[in-house]
């Protein structure tokens, strides 16, 4: 018979992992909930043309990542490589820009890119994600990075780096990519053939090749960064001066490229320097252009999405703590009355269930860190297992006196 596993790219969420995503989400939902972000979802498959007007056509995700298909109907649908698109395929369909703005969700869920496995990179992975919806207010872009690197350093993912940058307009930036073609144009002779080759379709590119000549080349090369002007330098200075103002650092980085076409102005990216080659534990920024996009009234929008899996990583293993409060050594409907109360008086109690011998329901306790075990012969005895000490228990009622915490 054929083996059944997982689909490649995809990873079975077992303990003690469930919790520590659980705990993950309370501490966004804590902090981003502080700010006024309401949690929302959105479906895990839209229309594909969501996505690739969206995302856009050009990009590596809508190219070659996603898992598009059709329903009986004959539609194309494609499960969610990312949320933004959605969330504002949603915010149009249900006319939220009439509701007070900005607009503030965030959720998580998973999302789907057919990308090759590798340490970090799956082809399921989990997303948090927070949007602001409906104003351009540069003070916006700034609380989202802020609340990003809160609950990075609340989930204690350690050492990490911002990078920032702003890619002003979609004009300004084509503008500019012109500009850069006819550099690299102007100094082909010196350039690797591959970014030769590369030229129209990504000149960008240039800037990440490890070629020396190239490099050398890019040393001189015009920055987009140098380009904005008017509104779009004024926004970025304001969200420099209001990261600065919160002591947060960042690198300004003119060369930070993002994978979606929707972006606008403010983009960042923030790295682990825990993590290998699949380092970004998340990025945003952005997209004033993507909900007319979708066939909305002009709307701006920022936010950021971040990998739980990567954060994962990053933390590393968890140090063990107590798991439960009691356990009870022992079986039959006593055990099971004395669990049920300890339980519902707010206590983690758990009984013996797997027919284990008194040696091995201490062994089980152990293992399960609790922080008192109950043991039930003929009389009651109350371990407490920081010290070893054994104290004799006169009733039920007693033990719920001991065991407080
Ligand atoms: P993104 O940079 O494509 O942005 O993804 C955000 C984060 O999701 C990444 O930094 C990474 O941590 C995680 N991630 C992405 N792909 C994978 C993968 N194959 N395996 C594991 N983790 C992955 C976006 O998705 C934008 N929608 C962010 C955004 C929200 N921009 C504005 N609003």
């Amino acid at each position: 018979m054929k083996k059944l596993q997982a689909p490649r790219g995809t990873q079975d969420v077992l303990p003690p992992d469930g919790r520590r995503r659980l705990e993950i989400l309370r501490i966004a939902d804590d902090v981003l909930g502080h700010a006024g972000y309401e949690p929302a979802e959105t479906p895990v498959f839209e229309d594909t043309e969501v996505f690739a007007r969206g995302v856009g056509e050009s990009t590596d995700i809508v190219q070659k990542e996603m898992f598009t298909f059709e329903d009986k109907a004959g539609r194309s649908l494609t499960l969610r490589p990312e949320a933004t698109a959605g969330i504002c395929r949603a915010y149009i369909e249900h006319g939220m820009h009439k509701l007070p703005q900005p607009v503030k969700v965030w959720y998580a869920g998973p999302f789907f890119r057919h990308e090759a496995p590798q340490a970090g990179r799956f082809r399921q992975f989990t997303q948090i994600d927070a949007e602001a919806l409906g104003s351009d207010d540069p003070s916006l872009d700034a609380e989202l990075i802020l609340l990003f690197d809160e609950i990075l350093e609340r989930v204690g993912v350690g050492p990490r780096r911002l990078r920032l940058s702003s890619l002003g307009t979609r004009e300004t930036r084509a503008d500019y990519l012109e500009e850069l073609k006819g550099f690299l144009r102007a100094r082909e002779g010196e350039l690797s053939e591959e970014v030769r080759a590369r030229i129209d379709q990504n000149p960008l590119r240039a800037f990440d090749a490890d070629h020396p000549g190239t490099q050398a080349v890019m040393k001189e090369a015009p920055l987009l960064i140098d380009r904005i002007a008017g509104d779009d330098a004024e926004h970025f200075s304001e969200v420099r001066a209001l990261l600065d103002s919160a002591g947060l650092e960042y690198e300004i980085d003119p060369t930070l490229v993002r994978g979606l076409d929707y972006y606008t102005r403010t983009v960042f990216e923030v790295e682990s320097e825990r993590l290998g080659a699949q380092a970004a534990l998340g990025g945003g920024g952005r997209y004033d252009g993507l909900i007319e996009e979708l066939g909305g009234q002009p709307t701006p929008g920022v936010g950021w999405a971040a990998g739980v899996e990567r954060m994962l990583l990053a933390v590393g293993e968890a140090e063990g703590e107590h798991e439960i409060d009691v356990f009870v050594a022992g079986t039959g409907r006593d055990a099971f009355l004395l669990v049920t109360r300890l339980r519902s008086s707010g206590f983690r109690a758990q009984m013996e269930q797997a027919g284990r011998s008194l040696k091995g329901q201490l062994k089980q306790a152990d293992r399960l860190g609790a922080r008192w075990t109950v043991i039930l012969g003929d009389e009651i005895e109350v371990k407490d297992m920081n010290t070893g000490d054994q104290q004799r228990a006169g009733s039920v009622d007693d033990v719920l006196g001991m065991v407080g915490r």
